[in-house]
């Protein structure tokens, strides 16, 4: 069997010390806030694997439609033999590409959870003897250090998980991007494009609840790894459409006037009732707004394509 490697960046006990100070800042500040990343524990990394087969959660389904009729044009352009994938997930839509990229080498897959790149990482490898997998647990936010593996390089940001990042986090994130790119390497930007507000909220807000399941995670998250006492059903899932932003805004919105416990933090937080939460943004682009950005970071859009509705777009850049 071909070498499965996982390489860990992040501290073993990074749920500790970056929680800790993540929980402590958000839940002080007003409005309140939590930073997405903590949602993908072993069970938040399955509830995302659900919702990406939810009928009402389109962006999976449509960016599995671009790789599918796209991912000999990606390949063509790019001759990569390194994959980086920064997110990856359960690299599920990966498939694609890497069955279209005929001269890999490597494929380095980039996650926060565990769970997901082992598993994901162990399926690949046995599949696909003679691709060398290198996993890397590491937060795709800060300093990456990649492995050594044959250029040229594509680096893969797929899902709209770019649009989880807040405007002035985007800014700092690719511009850690471009500074990873060599000559000849490109970004495979995946983007979720502003559209109809009720198809947006019922992509964030599902029929059976499995979103809303997903949201309350990061409380059932906190109160493992913080011995808080968080009550997840005190608490009701809201996700609206913020215009004025172009972002789908997910809130946990407190059901009574209710006080939480968080010891590991020496801390009781306050909740008035209907007050809440802000644990994620989903931000929506178009074309135009998406070039700027990635030129903004020294990087240039090269190619665009998206799914046959414009749903979801694909984009491969290069350094400038
Ligand atoms: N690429 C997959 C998964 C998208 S969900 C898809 O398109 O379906 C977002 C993924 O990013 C999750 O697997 C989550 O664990 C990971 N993630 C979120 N924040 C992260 C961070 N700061 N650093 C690294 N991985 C992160
Ligand atoms: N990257 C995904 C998105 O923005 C993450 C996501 C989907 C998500 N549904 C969610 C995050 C619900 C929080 C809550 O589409």
């Amino acid at each position: 069997m071909s070498p499965f490697r996982l390489t860990r960046t992040l501290p073993e006990d990074a749920t500790g010390a970056a929680l800790r100070a993540d929980v402590r800042e958000g839940l002080s500040a007003r409005p309140r806030t939590l930073p997405p990343k903590w949602f993908y524990d072993a069970h938040g990394s399955e509830l995302f694997e659900r919702i990406t087969e939810l009928p009402e959660y389109y962006p999976t389904r449509a960016e599995r439609e671009i790789l599918l009729t796209r991912s000999g044009e990606i390949a063509a352009a790019s001759g990569a033999r390194t994959l980086v994938e920064l997110g990856s997930g359960s690299s599920e839509k990966t498939r694609h590409l890497l069955d279209a990229l005929t001269g890999l080498r490597a494929y380095v897959p980039v996650d926060v959870s565990e769970s997901a790149l082992t598993r994901a990482g162990e399926a690949l490898v046995a599949e696909r003897p003679g691709l060398e997998v290198h996993a890397l647990i590491a937060d795709f936010t800060a300093r990456l250090v990649l492995p050594e593996t044959p250029g040229p390089r594509l680096v893969a940001f797929l899902g709209g998980t770019i649009g989880n990042l807040l405007p002035a986090e985007r800014a700092g994130f690719l511009a850690s991007v471009r500074a990873l790119l060599a000559p000849g390497d490109a970004l495979l930007l995946g983007t979720d494009l502003v559209k109809d507000e009720a198809a947006l909220v019922r992509a964030y807000d599902d029929a059976a609840g499995v979103t809303a399941a997903f949201n309350k995670n990061v409380l059932t998250v906190i109160d493992r790894e913080l011995g808080a006492d968080f009550d997840p059903s005190a608490f009701d899932h809201v996700a609206l459409w913020d215009a004025e932003h172009e972002w789908i805004e997910m809130r946990l919105r407190s059901r009574e006037a209710q006080t939480v416990k968080i010891p590991a933090l020496n801390l009781a937080v306050e909740f008035e009732a209907g007050e809440e939460l802000r644990t994620e943004v989903s931000a929506k682009f178009r074309k135009e707004g998406v070039r700027a950005e990635l030129s903004a970071a020294g990087l240039e859009m090269t190619r665009w394509w998206t799914d046959a509705e414009g749903r979801f777009a694909l984009s491969l850049s290069v350094a400038r």
